[in-house]
């Protein structure tokens, strides 16, 4: 399994600004800093695909690339359109009046309105598995009926004996019905078994 073809393609923060070709979407969600966009940038190969920055609050607006997911069926080559979407972050407010929220309202209105959201991978920071905010939004996302795919990411900070431990936990403390996924953008680890997954959701 391999993407290609990513192009960056739409940014929205309303509706009527939603791309409107009709292909499937898969969407990153998580604190800010946590890894969405260097994890987009690592599923297609492609540095400066998505903007990455060590400060959080980077990206703002929910932004839309599009893919192909390149596959061999035997001797056939099937190629699956769709979009990765870059959201905004949460758990970090930018201006200091601002009333405290767990995200803006557009991005709850991505999540829940999307006509063609297929799956959305809820990113948290492997070495912080249980945070309070990354657990309120994982109720609030089921609450809404999400379908959600967990990932932990940046691995690579994390020994052998920590990564083992930490997924256990994870999967106990966000229990979706499929395994979370370990990934490492920087070791670029775990980007096969999320594209298996990616794959697995565009097929339902
Ligand atoms: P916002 O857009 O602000 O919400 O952040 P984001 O979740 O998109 O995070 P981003 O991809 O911009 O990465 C934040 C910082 O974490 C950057 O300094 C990245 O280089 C670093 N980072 C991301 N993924 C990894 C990883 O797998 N390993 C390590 N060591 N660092 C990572
Ligand atoms: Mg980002």
């Amino acid at each position: 399994l391999q993407i290609i073809n990513p192009k960056y393609t739409a940014s929205a923060v309303r509706k009527d600004q939603y791309p409107d070709s009709g292909l499937p979407e898969i969407a990153f969600l998580g604190r800010s800093n946590v890894g969405k966009s260097s994890l987009i940038n690592s599923l297609c190969n492609y540095r400066g695909l998505a903007r990455v920055s060590g400060e959080p609050g980077k990206t703002q607006t929910i932004n839309y690339f599009s893919v192909e997911l390149r596959e061999k069926d035997g001797e056939a080559i099937r190629r699956t359109p769709f979009f990765l979407v870059d959201l905004p972050g949460y758990g970090f407010a930018r201006t200091g009046g601002q009333k405290r929220q767990m995200w803006s309202d557009f991005i709850g209105e991505y999540v829940t309105q999307s006509p063609h959201l297929v799956m959305l991978c809820l990113l948290v920071d492997l070495r912080h598995p249980g945070l309070d905010i990354d657990r309120q939004a994982y109720q609030w996302l089921s609450e809404h009926g999400v379908p959600l795919q967990i990932v932990g990411t940046k691995a690579d900070k994390l020994k052998a004996s920590e990564k083992r431990k930490n997924m256990i936990m994870l999967k106990q403390i966000f229990p979706t019905g499929h395994d979370a996924v370990v990934h490492s953008s920087l070791k670029k680890e775990g980007s096969a078994a999320l594209l298996e997954r990616i794959l697995m959701s565009l097929d339902e």
